[in-house]
């Protein structure tokens, strides 16, 4: 049945890989056959993430909620939370309070890995709407980091993500932001250009380069004499250059691009 399941989603045009990869989550889920049957005919006819259909995705080691209005987990994004992990865990000691701020939360993610693998740390979290923030609130609670986590809906363009940074020092600013160019998103798969949410991927913006920029801007204007922080970034490779150019504008010398394992420029650390 496995592999009639497999050449199912195959023939729709879904990757061998993924494919076997879903059969076998489905498998694990559901022992009833005529659900799975019903969830492969749903799949192949709609292309919707299998993510979207069962309402939950992995992150690192834990599991969250997802709906259509927040993105599918990436493992890219684990990389960054590895990576960022590691890199701030040299900026302060152990024993000392962490302050983080996570800028397009989405699903909850990067605040729930960072509470679960640092116990010092608080971060405030923020995204544009209420039930994103509604969602990610309750991923925290499943994982038992609600009281580390302040979720706020806020628009980092507006006066309010302002207030953020005069109200707070940060040690660690890190963000996902919308880096998918309108040309790329329209080679994406269907899965990706039908049914994740456009604000995420690709954002409001005619240049992502303006989300970096934004942020950056303003650490530079708040930034303290003797503080140290770091900002994290997950980015497009070809934003590089780009992002090059903001870095210069705003006087940060020192800073890391890190590639992915496949090869690409994924990660960008700024050390104040
Ligand atoms: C690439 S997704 C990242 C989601 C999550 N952090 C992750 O890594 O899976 C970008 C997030 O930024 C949010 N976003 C887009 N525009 C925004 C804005 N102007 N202000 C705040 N958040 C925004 C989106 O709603 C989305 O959740």
């Amino acid at each position: 049945m496995s592999s009639e399941l497999v050449n199912k989603l195959i023939r729709a045009g879904i990757d061998k890989n993924e494919a076997v990869k879903e059969v076998s989550i489905l498998k694990k889920e559901f022992s009833d056959p005529s659900k799975i049957l019903e969830l492969i005919e749903e799949r192949t006819k709609t292309r919707k993430p299998l993510q979207y259909l069962l309402g939950k995705a992995f992150f690192m080691d834990f599991e969250v909620k997802v709906t259509p209005e927040v993105l599918i987990p990436r493992p890219e994004t684990e990389i960054l939370v590895e990576e960022t992990i590691k890199r701030i865990q040299k900026l302060k000691a152990k024993s000392q309070q962490l302050k983080v701020l996570d800028i397009g939360t989405g699903s909850g993610i990067i605040p729930i890995a960072l509470c679960r693998m640092m116990p010092n740390i608080e971060v405030i979290a923020i995204d544009i709407n209420q039930s994103i923030i509604d969602l990610a609130y309750n991923n925290a609670k499943n994982n038992g980091v609600q009281e580390r986590v302040k979720f706020k809906v806020c628009d980092l363009f507006l006066e309010d993500f302002e207030e953020i940074f005069k109200k707070n020092s940060f040690n660690l600013i890190i963000s996902n932001p919308p880096y998918v160019t309108k040309s790329n998103f329209n080679k994406l798969d269907p899965e990706v250009r039908y049914h994740e949410p456009a604000i995420a991927l690709v954002g409001s913006k005619s240049d992502n380069l303006v989300y970096y920029e934004r942020i950056l801007s303003l650490v530079s204007v708040n930034r303290k004499p003797g503080f140290k922080q770091l900002i994290a970034f997950e980015i497009d490779p070809p934003l590089k250059d780009g992002l090059k150019s903001i870095l210069q504008k705003y006087n940060f010398d020192n800073y890391e691009f890190l590639k992915d394992y496949s090869g690409h420029q994924r990660c960008l650390f700024v050390y104040t």
